[in-house]
């Protein structure tokens, strides 16, 4: 494990939408470059845009996902993959169906395993089995939270059942009908996962992020904000809008 800490690069932009477009850029250049890329995949909000801009490079015949492996951070706990509020059935929505992946290449944890035990452990082997992943795509919750990582993971955590947060709860409570209906665990790609990706991209944009983002990019390196751990990573870059940035000195 990498014990020194790194100063992460810092890309600010003015708006959500060039801040997405710098993070998609990053992706396709990669993804260009090296077909048979792994790519580490999120969900949640601010990648939308990202996801979009993918799609329409797709449709404008300038970049093709057919050999590209990918490993989504996360699933609820609970839900089938067919759910709607499943992050399976998100990336099918906003990136699988809409390119040419080869759906036996995606991987999303299964939020109806049984096995978690197995389940987790054969997904940190699938990661390890395609050579790792190239670049990761992260976002950030407004505690920090980075993929389901919640205040007080750890730094060698590795893919795992976790517990999610009131705060997370009520934030993500805005895709279910009801907040009772948001589940209250969830699979998650750990933080010593994510940091052995070879490059990390975080975008944020809002600011309701701007605190969480300041934490993490000019805090201390400890788990009481889990996205200042990527300190320990030598190629992290975060892209933020104005406002995500704007507590930054
Ligand atoms: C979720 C996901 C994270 C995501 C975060 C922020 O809980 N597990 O991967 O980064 O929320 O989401 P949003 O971009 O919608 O603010």
């Amino acid at each position: 494990m990498n014990h020194s800490l790194h100063r992460p690069k810092v890309i600010s932009v003015n708006s959500p939408s060039e801040a997405a477009e710098k993070t998609s850029n990053m992706i396709a250049e990669m993804l260009v470059a090296t077909p048979r890329i792994t790519l580490g995949l999120a969900t949640g909000s601010t990648p939308i845009p990202v996801y979009q801009d993918l799609v329409q490079r797709h449709r404008d015949g300038t970049l093709s996902f057919a050999e590209a492996t990918s490993f989504n951070l996360d699933e609820y706990l609970g839900l089938a993959g067919d759910h709607p509020q499943s992050f399976r059935a998100f990336m099918d929505e906003h990136l699988f169906r809409l390119v040419d992946m080869n759906v036996s290449r995606i991987h999303i944890p299964d939020g109806l395993a049984t096995d978690l035990d197995a389940h987790t452990k054969a997904y940190e082997k699938a990661i390890a089995a395609a050579g790792g992943i190239d670049i990761q795509l992260l976002g950030i919750g407004s505690n920090g939270h980075i993929a389901f990582n919640e205040p007080g993971s750890s730094r060698t955590s590795r893919t795992r059942v976790v517990e999610l947060t009131s705060d997370t709860i009520q934030a993500n409570s805005r895709f279910f009908d009801r907040a009772e209906d948001v589940p209250r665990q969830a699979i998650s790609m750990g933080i010593g996962t994510i940091l052995e990706a070879k490059r990390i991209v975080l975008l944020a944009t809002g600011p309701a992020k701007a605190q969480a983002v300041k934490d993490a990019v000019q805090g201390d390196a400890n788990e009481s904000c889990p996205a200042s751990l990527l300190q320990y990573h030598p190629d992290v870059t975060f892209v933020l809008d104005a406002e995500a940035s704007s507590l930054l000195q």
